[in-house]
């Protein structure tokens, strides 16, 4: 099989890459990635021999897009501007990468008949109240986006749906809850509070806290999305979720409490505009039809390999973290 991967330098990308390159051995890797801020060459370090090659370019660039499509049999889809904050700030690289960038790649893979996977995610549904925590989203769910990403992701999936609808794109869709694991850049929630720690900054929480976020591991993502395009069914979308709803104060508490810190040493700070009170996954639809389950199934364990993957690996941050504070130092009031 010949995959194109678009935002294969980044976070999950370059893990599916790494779980792709691992385990499936006759699959020959083709990557698309820009290198924006997010994306990063190190990501992909011992990758890149005979069965993977990184181009460098972006996803809106139809004449590259053409010609890496036209040797492509799948194209997984994850290159996007993916940090909500980011979106609050300018949001028009957002409308550009993830919704002029997945319509380029829908023609290309309309002209030469490739197999699509659209990587999208849990907040294209907006967000659940904080109880009951068993109601979640579905495949039946409404589309009500909240955020400038949200919204973006949320155009992006109903063009991959039209594409299907008018022009029999051979495309299929997955909306994931939280991710986290190694390789996430230190913007996000957890790899941020992980190197402030490591760094002698106090973790900052917005708000109450109390926001909730449905959490799943990077590896099980990347397994998910392996079993949609072997086994998932053309048109369908399938919810990707590992049942692991904690409070961002339960998430801090733990890491301070693994890192041998006071429970309460972080920092109460501004709320995010329209921030999302709880998102949460009903997964059962890809377990029963495509017997995926989650195999990271301890969530305090998996922050702690995590502490530690960053700990271990404080070349890959240590140089962005002044600058990635100097940005939220303007929000962190
Ligand atoms: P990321 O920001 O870590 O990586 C995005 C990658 O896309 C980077 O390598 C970047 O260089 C590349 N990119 C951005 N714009 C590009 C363009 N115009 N052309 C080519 N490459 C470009 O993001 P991530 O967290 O790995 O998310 C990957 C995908 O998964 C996104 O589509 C996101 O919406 C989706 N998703 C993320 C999560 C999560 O928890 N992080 C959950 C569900 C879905
Ligand atoms: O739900 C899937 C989405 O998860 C993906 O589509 C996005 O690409 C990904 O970034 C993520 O979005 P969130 O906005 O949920 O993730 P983030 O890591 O930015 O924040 C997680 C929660 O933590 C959220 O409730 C905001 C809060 N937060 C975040 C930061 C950076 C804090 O309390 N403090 C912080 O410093």
């Amino acid at each position: 099989m010949k995959l194109l991967i678009t935002g294969g330098a980044g976070f999950i990308g370059a893990n599916f890459v790494r779980y792709v390159y691992i385990n499936h051995p006759d699959v020959a890797i083709t990557i698309l990635d820009k290198l924006t801020y997010a994306g990063n060459r190190v990501n992909l370090t011992g990758l890149l021999k005979a069965r993977v090659r990184l181009v460098v370019g972006d996803i809106t660039d139809e004449s590259l897009v053409d010609t890496l499509m036209s040797q492509t049999d799948v194209c997984v889809h994850f290159a996007a501007e993916s940090h909500n904050d980011n979106a609050l700030v300018h949001p028009k690289e957002f409308l550009q990468s993830n919704v002029i960038g997945t319509y380029t790649l829908l023609e290309a893979a309309r002209k030469y008949q490739v197999r699509f996977h659209h990587v999208s995610t849990d907040e294209v549904y907006g967000q659940l109240p904080l109880e009951p925590k068993s109601a979640k989203f579905t495949t039946s769910s409404r589309y009500a986006p909240s955020s400038p990403y949200s919204a973006t992701k949320a155009a992006s999936d109903m063009l991959v749906q039209g594409w299907v609808r008018s022009f029999h794109v051979r495309a299929t869709i997955s909306n994931c809850s939280n991710n986290y694991g190694p390789y996430q850049h230190i913007e996000k929630f957890i790899p941020r509070q992980i190197t402030n720690i490591l760094s002698g900054r106090r973790p900052k929480l917005y708000g109450s806290g109390k926001n909730v976020r449905d959490w799943i591991h990077v590896e099980d993502h990347s397994r998910a999305i392996w079993a949609i395009i072997t086994r998932g069914h053309i048109g369908e979308t399938y919810l990707i979720g590992a049942d692991e709803q904690h409070s961002n104060l339960e998430v801090v508490e733990t890491l301070l409490q693994l890192m041998g810190q006071p429970s309460d040493a972080f920092d109460y700070v501004a709320d995010r505009p329209g921030h999302d009170a709880r998102y949460a996954i009903d997964a059962s639809k890809i377990r029963r039809e495509l017997g995926w389950t989650p195999l990271h199934t301890d969530f305090k364990g998996g922050l702690a390999q995590t502490i530690d993957w960053y700990q271990q690996h404080c070349d890959w941050w240590q140089n962005q973290k002044r600058a990635v504070e100097a940005r939220y130092a303007q929000h962190d009031q």
